[in-house]
């Protein structure tokens, strides 16, 4: 399974890679809002430290405009992925974009029905928003799995499915479980992956009792 990071903040995505455990970025609107800087220097930025996927989204709402601002998004560098929202004009884009060689994300999916469309538009990635679901009491999990479900059904559909608004581990362990290609995850979420209480008291005792023999490896 894929990880990507759903960030704008060059520092934690530099630091993540540190640790082998971004394949790709996600980046939306509201997070190049939240780090205050221009997208297209962030963007940059964020290419140069991982070779994988970054999503960048485009903001027109017309298929022209959408086209036309994913080839500017395009020129900041070759692994920028072209984030297109799930309406009839991104799909338009989406295909058009496609056929042009671009790899792109159809963002802001709720439905396997969305999924389907997205998947026969050339999406290379397709992201359902579970977080979002599960906000209004609706099974975000649940989605996942007829979207994986449907895509296995037909070999001729190539879209990635990439688990989007995740917002703890339980999201990304069930998704693992279903066979999600991707997942993008807030700094975080990766974060609260790490945690186990078992973990932090094992390695205390561990230390302890190396302090009492006095010894040290170098
Ligand atoms: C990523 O591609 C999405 O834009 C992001 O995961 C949305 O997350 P949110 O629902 O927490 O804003």
């Amino acid at each position: 399974m894929k990880f990507f990071v759903d960030t704008a903040e060059v520092a934690d995505i530099r630091s993540l890679a540190e640790a082998g455990l971004v394949d790709g970025v996600t980046t939306n609107p509201s997070l190049i809002a939240k780090s205050g800087r221009d997208m297209k220097t962030v963007i940059a930025e964020i290419c140069a430290i991982t070779p994988g996927p970054v999503s960048a989204e485009v903001t027109a709402t017309d298929a022209a405009g959408m086209i036309a601002e994913g080839k500017a998004l395009r020129a900041i560098a070759p692994n920028v992925a072209v984030k297109v929202p799930l309406t009839e004009a991104g799909l338009v884009a989406c295909r058009t974009l496609a056929n042009d060689g671009a790899m792109v994300n159809v963002t802001l999916c709720f439905s396997a029905a969305q999924a389907l469309l997205a998947a026969k538009a050339g999406a290379t990635f397709i992201s359902p928003f579970v977080g979002r679901l599960d906000d209004i009491s609706s099974d975000g999990m649940r989605l996942i799995a007829d979207i994986v479900q449907i895509y296995k059904n037909y070999t001729n559909l190539k879209t990635e499915v990439l688990v989007a608004s995740v917002r703890h581990p339980i999201h990304l362990v069930e998704s693992a479980k279903l066979g999600a290609h991707v997942a993008t995850l807030p700094p975080n979420v990766i974060r609260m992956l790490l945690k186990h209480p078992l973990t932090d008291r094992g390695l205390e005792a561990f230390l302890a009792d190396w302090k009492k023999t006095g010894q040290s490896i170098l």
